[in-house]
Parts: structure tokens; C-alpha cells; sequence
């Protein structure tokens, strides 16, 4: 009998896994049984976008953090899958900042091609998986979500693709039970009318801070105020956008800092990052670890070194992430598939381990861009998942960065070389700022 394989989740990591094995399958190899269980109806997780948030229809955590108005934040030509261009997808050069729409289109793509979707059993959330000694197998609870009813099967590997950036970390600031205004996480925002004309206090200085920051102020805000913990952002922001210390507290409808200043503000949302949140999983197979760009027990970023007939895909910090997730796609099929052997556990934990210190000698981001392009390079390596020229893609990040230094509001207004075509990406008919219309019809317009 031929191995079964469970696959969690049909975001972009899941389905690379899918196109992996499809891609053996039409090469002749004999594959195994795959299984894929979404919770969603549909599949491209965080950029399938929903409305909702909070629960779902059947009371599930909703997944999606996406919201409105999105835009790729990095140039498409570092996350450009090798084996299906962009100018394949769309028939056309198209420029380096796509919004939400017609990534999800391009994910779609390339999955439909490859004939996957029979694959995916959707509705279906993954509720526990533990491992049997004894049997050597997987045994995984399901509940199938439509007929109200849990499904348990056995498999041989499991492959969690469930993502990282759905259960948000909420901190408690003192007086939040006082204030008079909305408090709520990124992960909860869904449309930047909705701060229009209002004063609005951002805590976080990462990626989320920017751009929900970004959207607000294009679409109308009054004000921005962003907090931060450990250092300001620096960017030259525009005149109603200014950066502050730590949030001390909140009273009513003033926001204190540490440095003894106040505003006051209508609204307050959280931009505190992400828990990498797994409760379906036993705990003795169950990752943990911050948001790192080599994540703590992963053999190859990839394989539970506790028990490698487990793998967790996408679970870095990411800078690339399409191709990424493909390479560690291809990399785990071919560990499933017994093409290629993981070492002892011993091993396994020396090599970690010196893969997180070169981490954490890590100078700035553009070594740490370097840092996710070498990993990357090492995987393709080692699987026929089409090559592609890394440093150029590595060279797309650092003139991104760059961009963003000289000016914020507009660094997605340029564009870059696909470092697969080798293409120029022409630029977008209407500068960021001004477009605010995101769908993919205008988007496409020439
Ligand atoms: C707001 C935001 C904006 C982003 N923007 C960009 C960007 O511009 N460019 C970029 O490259 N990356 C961006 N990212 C990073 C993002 O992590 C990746 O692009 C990508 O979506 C990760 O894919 P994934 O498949 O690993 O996870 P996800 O996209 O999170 O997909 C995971 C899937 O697993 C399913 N699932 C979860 N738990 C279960 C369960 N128990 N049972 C069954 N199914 C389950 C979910 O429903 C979901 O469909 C962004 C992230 C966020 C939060
Ligand atoms: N348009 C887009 O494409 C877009 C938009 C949004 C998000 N994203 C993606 O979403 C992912 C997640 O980004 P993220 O910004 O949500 O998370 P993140 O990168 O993990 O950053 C978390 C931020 O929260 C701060 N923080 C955490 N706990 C805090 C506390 N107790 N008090 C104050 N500050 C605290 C951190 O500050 P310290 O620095 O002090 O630790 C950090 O600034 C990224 O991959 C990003 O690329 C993309």
C-alpha cells in the first residue's frame, strides 16, 4: 500500500506542497496518497480575504489578517515561484507591487494548471494529531466542518502548512478597560475608511505598523501616531505622522508615552505581531518557537527533528516567501518520498544550531535578507525545483529597502528585474498614493 500524507492547510506553503508532488507525478514518479485539509472554503490562505472576524460561520477562529487595500509590501520579483512566471500567469509585464488581488490570482494560477484541487478536501479543520510508536502513523482528527461530524485517519507523514500570521499577541496596556475609543490587533483590520478623519494611535514598528499606518493615511486619517518599543521606524513620514516612545497607558481618550507625552486619540490598534499558535498538534510534536528566520527544532527549517516523518513548512520570519515555501516543498516531498535521508537526531540538532548562530550574528537586514536567499539556494539545491538566480532576486530586496529609505510613500512606485525572465517591471499607471482602487482590473490597466 502506498503512503499516505496529510497536508494542513491551502495557503501558499500548502499548495506548494501540492504542486511538489504533482510536479514528481507528471515526471512519472509514483507518488503517495495526499490528503490536504483547508479550513477555509476556498484556498491562497491569508490572501484568500474575507470579511469576517473574530469566528467563522461554524465558530472557528477566522484565519485571514488581510485586509482591504493591500498591496504586496516587497517587489513580487523576490517571491516570483520558479517554475511559473508572472509573465507566464498574466500574458504581460506587470509592475513590482501587485495589491492582494492579483497575488491571490497568480497563486491561483498556477495551482489550477496543475490540477490540484481534487486534492483538498475544504470545510475540514485539523483538530489533533499524535503520533503512534508503535504503528509508526500519524493519527489525525478532522472535523468536517458542513456535516458537523469529526473524521479521524491515519497517515504516514504529516506536513503542517497552517501558517503563522493568524493568532495575534495582544499585549495589556494599563487603562485599556478605560478608553473611551476602538482598541483592536491587525489582525482584526479589514478597511482603513473606517479611521477616516480620526486621530489613530499605532503601537508595533514592524511591517503592520507601516502599512496599516500607510492605508490609514492614504485614505483620509487625521493623524498617526505610531509607538514603538525598542526603536522608531525613522522613515521621513509625512507631516500628520509622527513617531512616539511605549505606550504607558490609555485614559478615556488620551494615549501617555514614556517620555511623559500624550495625545489624544480615537482609536488604538495593535501592530504586536503573531503567536506561532499550533493546539492541533500533540505536544510532543508541537513547534515552538518565536518569529525567526531559522525557527527553533526544524531540521533544514523544514523537518521536526524530533520525529522527521513531520514537517513544518513557512514557519520563518519571512523576507522571501513564495519560492521559499516551494523550495522547502520540493526539499520535504523528497525527504517523504525517501530521495533524499535526514541524519541523526544528534545530527540534525548540531546543524540547527549552527544555522541559529549564524543568525544571531546577524549585522542588519540586508544581511538578513542574505541570510533567507543562501538558505533558499541551499534547498533548491538539493531537489529539481527549478533554479533561479538568487542574488539577483536578493538585489530586488535591497534596492526595495533603498526605496523605502528615500521615501516612503511612494518606494512602490518603482520597479524591478524578474530574476527569472529577466524582464524590466514597468511602472504602475498611477503612483501608490493616488490609487485607490485596488482591484485587478485596474491594476492590469496599461
Ligand atoms: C497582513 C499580512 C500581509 C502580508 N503580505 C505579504 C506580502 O505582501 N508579500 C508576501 O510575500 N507575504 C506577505 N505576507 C506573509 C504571508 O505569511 C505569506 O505571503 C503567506 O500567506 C504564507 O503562506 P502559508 O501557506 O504559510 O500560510 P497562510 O497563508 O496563513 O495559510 C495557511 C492556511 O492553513 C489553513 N489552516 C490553518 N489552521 C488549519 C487547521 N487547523 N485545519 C485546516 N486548515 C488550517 C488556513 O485556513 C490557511 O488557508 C503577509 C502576511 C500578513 C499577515
Ligand atoms: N502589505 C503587506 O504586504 C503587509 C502588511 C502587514 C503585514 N505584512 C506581513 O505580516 C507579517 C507580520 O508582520 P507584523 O508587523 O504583524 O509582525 P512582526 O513583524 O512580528 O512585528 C511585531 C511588532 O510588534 C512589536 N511588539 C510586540 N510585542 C509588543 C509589546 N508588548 N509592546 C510593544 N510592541 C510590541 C514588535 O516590537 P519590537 O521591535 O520592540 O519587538 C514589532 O515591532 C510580516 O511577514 C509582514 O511582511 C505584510
Amino acid at each position: 500500500m502506498s503512503k499516505r500524507v496529510a497536508i494542513i492547510g491551502a495557503g501558499p506553503s500548502g499548495l506548494a506542497q501540492l504542486r511538489a508532488f504533482q510536479s514528481a507525478k507528471q515526471n512519472g514518479e509514483e507518488i503517495p496518497e495526499i490528503v490536504c485539509y483547508e479550513k477555509q472554503e476556498n484556498w491562497g490562505g491569508l490572501w484568500n480575504y474575507t470579511w469576517r472576524t473574530g469566528t467563522d460561520q461554524y465558530g472557528e477562529p477566522v484565519h485571514g489578517s488581510m485586509y482591504r487595500y493591500l498591496w504586496s509590501n516587497g517587489p513580487k520579483e523576490g517571491l516570483e515561484f520558479a517554475d511559473y512566471s508572472f509573465e507566464e500567469h498574466f500574458g504581460k509585464p506587470i509592475a513590482s507591487y501587485p495589491p492582494r488581488a492579483v497575488l491571490f490570482d497568480y497563486i491561483e494560477g498556477r495551482v489550477k494548471k496543475a490540477g490540484v484541487r481534487d486534492w483538498i478536501k475544504f470545510n475540514h479543520a485539523v483538530r489533533d494529531v499524535s503520533y503512534d510508536d508503535a504503528s509508526g502513523q500519524f493519527t489525525v482528527k478532522v472535523k468536517d466542518l458542513k456535516a458537523d461530524e469529526v473524521v479521524t485517519e491515519t497517515f504516514d507523514n504529516v506536513v503542517v502548512a497552517s501558517g503563522h500570521f493568524s493568532t495575534p499577541n495582544i499585549p495589556e496596556f494599563e487603562g485599556m478597560e478605560t478608553f473611551n475609543g476602538r482598541i483592536m490587533h491587525a489582525h482584526d483590520f479589514r478597511d482603513a475608511m473606517e479611521f477616516k478623519d480620526k486621530d489613530l494611535l499605532i503601537v508595533g514598528t514592524s511591517y503592520s505598523a507601516e502599512d496599516i499606518g500607510s492605508q490609514c493615511w492614504k485614505y483620509g486619517a487625521n493623524s498617526i501616531t505610531v509607538s514603538h518599543r525598542t526603536a522608531a521606524m525613522g522613515y521621513d513620514w509625512p507631516e500628520n505622522w509622527q513617531e512616539v516612545p511605549l505606550l504607558t497607558k490609555l485614559d478615556k481618550d488620551t494615549a501617555y508615552f514614556k517620555d511623559g507625552t500624550s495625545k489624544k486619540v480615537d482609536a488604538v490598534i495593535l501592530c504586536t505581531g503573531y503567536l506561532h499558535h499550533f493546539p492541533f498538534m500533540a505536544e510532543n510534536l508541537r513547534l515552538k518557537t518565536p518569529n525567526i528566520l531559522y525557527p527553533l527544532n526544524l531540521y533544514n527549517g523544514v523537518v521536526w527533528e524530533h520525529n522527521p516523518k513531520l514537517m513544518y513548512l513557512g514557519m520563518q520570519d519571512q523576507w522571501y516567501t513564495f519560492n521559499m515555501f516551494d523550495a522547502q516543498a520540493w526539499y520535504a516531498r523528497d525527504v517523504i518520498m525517501g530521495k533524499l535521508d535526514v541524519p541523526s537526531q544528534a545530527e540534525m540538532a548540531k546543524d540547527i544550531a549552527e544555522w541559529r548562530a549564524k543568525e544571531d550574528a546577524i549585522a542588519d537586514d540586508y544581511a538578513s535578507i542574505e541570510f533567507q536567499g543562501d538558505y533558499t539556494m541551499q534547498l533548491m539545491a538539493m531537489t529539481d525545483y527549478p533554479e533561479f538566480d538568487i542574488s539577483g532576486a536578493n538585489q530586488a530586496f535591497f534596492e526595495w529597502k533603498k526605496h523605502k529609505k528615500k521615501n516612503i510613500m511612494t518606494f512602490r512606485d518603482n520597479g524591478y528585474k524578474s530574476a527569472l525572465t529577466g524582464t524590466q517591471a514597468p511602472a504602475h499607471h498611477t503612483p501608490w498614493k493616488d490609487a485607490l482602487d485596488d482591484s485587478m482590473e485596474s491594476y492590469l490597466e496599461s
